[in-house]
């Protein structure tokens, strides 16, 4: 069942025409920057419901404590992820003006398992690393280009486990997505993936001995 005190959240940002600045740190060296509504940003950059439900049931399936997500925008899937009081999210963003409003979500539900961390991935994430030795679970979904996302896959794996899952979103989004969905999901360390066309889902565990599915939601 959706969260209603997280969806009642969604309702009021579908609402809200209020304008944020945001730069867009996936457009790789080009920094561009835009002014959009925060409904806009509600509508067309959020998980929804389903979503973000799908990724609670995997949390439970392998009993995620060390949960990472890159690509917080207004907190609303960080809070479906951090659903069990008992795990840990750690979740990243870039544009300080996403961070002010997802830090005001997760304090108006009260919520002391979330830590966001705020600048570039491309440089928050090996920083984090460092001081992390297991993820549970990680959801790719901020910069969704070839290079970034087959380096950050190449960075994280390095604090799995074999039950450990990875959530690639947008994978046929683009060309660049589609090559790095080709490639990770045929990865050495790879064992079994699943294609929900939105996103995919990739297991670690050498049980699953290489299991490829394409499921339509
Ligand atoms: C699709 S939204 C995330 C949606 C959220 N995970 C959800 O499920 O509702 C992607 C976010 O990633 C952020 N982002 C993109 N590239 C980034 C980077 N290199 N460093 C930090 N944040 C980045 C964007 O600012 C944007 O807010």
């Amino acid at each position: 069942m959706p969260n209603a005190a997280v969806e009642k959240i969604r309702a009021s940002l579908l609402r809200n025409n209020d304008e944020i600045e945001i730069h867009d740190l996936g457009a790789g060296s080009q920094q561009v920057s835009s002014k959009r509504t925060i409904a806009d940003i509600a509508k067309k950059s959020l998980s929804p419901p389903a979503l973000s439900l799908l990724y609670q049931h995997i949390l439970q399936y392998n009993d995620a404590r060390y949960i990472v997500e890159l690509g917080t925008s207004m907190g609303i899937n960080t809070l479906y992820l951090a659903q069990k009081k008992e795990s840990k999210v750690f979740t990243f963003e870039g544009s300080s003006a996403l961070t002010n409003i997802a830090l005001t979500h997760f304090e108006l539900l009260d919520t002391a398992n979330i830590q966001l961390i705020e600048g570039n991935i491309d440089s928050t994430l090996p920083e984090f690393l460092q001081r992390t030795d297991k993820i549970n679970f990680a959801l790719l979904d901020a910069n969704h280009r070839y290079e970034p996302t087959l380096r950050y896959f190449n960075l994280l794996v390095r604090r799995f486990n074999e039950k450990s899952i990875m959530v690639l979103d947008d994978i046929h989004w683009s060309e660049e997505m589609e090559k790095a969905w080709k490639i990770l999901s045929r990865h050495e360390l790879v064992y079994g993936s699943i294609d929900l066309y939105r996103c995919g889902i990739l297991f670690f565990d050498p049980a699953l001995n290489k299991q490829h599915f394409i499921l339509s939601l």
